[in-house]
């Protein structure tokens, strides 16, 4: 069994990385467009497995999507980054053309592979990589939602001063400024979050989570991998191992929450089929209209993608 992951910048050689120690493939390939990075990468994380005790075989080449033929899942990481002071959105146009060319070539040599997209705009990247790709719509997704849900986790357990591992939270909508945090399905082990925090201060965590990226590219000059590296492993793992967990993932939506034809985040159902079933939980009229709202903020991005005739 093969996982390929497309781009070896930060965030794609991570999620390579994360999947081969989890021992869940037979391969993993990594491939990119700047002559000898994969090959090096690939060639240095797979210096790790005898220290790291993994047997995965990491692979890396330039450009040649022959050596991914067969994959069972491909991630999507290609494009360039964020630098301080851009949105998301401002990468849309070098960005799309990227991911359309790379969603060919994975469908050339893995048509049945489940595609899950990271790069940024996420949601408008998922969407372009599902137009170009012509495959059921639940075998292209996009990872979002796990990242902002552990920056969440991460930052009410640091608040809290408990474990991330109790954590349970549900975030939905685009992966932007927008996105839509839901204390309502927070819970502590099984515990309403709001027994443990008061409004103002859980405020200030949901704030701070829908600008958790933001944070980091001002700290670093550039956008985040270790996280979003990670969350991507963890939906290759759900899908390789069958493991039929609920995550939040960026996904079509036709119909749910009253949304139509747009990809977002909202619960999904992950196994080997990819996304088996979208998730509709009961949202109260002050969270359908936060979703809506961030559905209008996609919608908009969805519709300068369709206006560039580049798909
Ligand atoms: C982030 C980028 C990867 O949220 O979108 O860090």
């Amino acid at each position: 069994m093969k996982v390929s992951v497309i781009g070896a910048g930060n965030v794609g050689a991570t999620c390579a990385h994360i999947v081969a120690e989890k021992q869940i493939v037979k391969e993993v390939v990594l491939i990119d467009v700047k002559e000898g990075l994969s090959e090096g990468k690939s060639l240095d994380l797979w210096q790790t497995a005898p220290i790291n005790y993994y047997n995965t075989r990491l692979v890396g080449y330039t450009n040649d999507y022959s050596k991914t033929a067969g994959s069972e899942v491909v991630v999507i990481t290609s494009g360039v980054p964020r630098k301080p002071g851009m949105s998301r959105d401002d990468l849309i146009s070098i960005n799309a053309g990227i991911v359309k060319s790379v969603t060919e070539n994975v469908v050339k040599y893995s048509p049945e592979a489940k595609i899950i997209v990271v790069s940024n705009p996420l949601d408008i990247m998922t969407y372009t990589s599902f137009l170009t790709a012509g495959k059921p719509k639940s075998q292209v997704m996009g990872m979002a939602g796990i990242l902002d849900t552990a920056r969440y986790r991460a930052f009410l357990a640091e608040a809290l001063d408990i474990s991330p591992l109790d954590i349970q939270a549900l975030l939905m909508g685009g992966h932007g400024d927008t996105m839509v945090p839901l204390p309502r399905f927070t819970t502590i082990s099984g515990i309403p979050v709001t027994e443990f925090i008061d409004e103002e201060e859980l405020n200030a965590i949901i704030e701070r989570t829908k600008k958790g990226g933001g944070e980091l590219v001002n700290l670093m000059g550039t956008s985040a991998w270790y996280a979003p590296g990670a969350a991507a492993a963890q939906m290759v793992e759900a899908i390789i191992m069958d493991q039929k967990r609920i995550f939040p993932c960026c996904v079509k939506l036709e119909g749910e929450y009253g949304l139509h034809d747009i990809f977002m985040g909202s619960p999904v159902k992950l196994g080997k089929d990819g996304v088996e079933k979208i998730i509709e939980v009961n949202l109260d009229d002050q969270e359908m209209q936060l979703l809506h709202q961030s559905a209008k903020a996609v919608k908009n991005v969805m519709d300068v993608l369709d206006k560039m005739n580049i798909l």
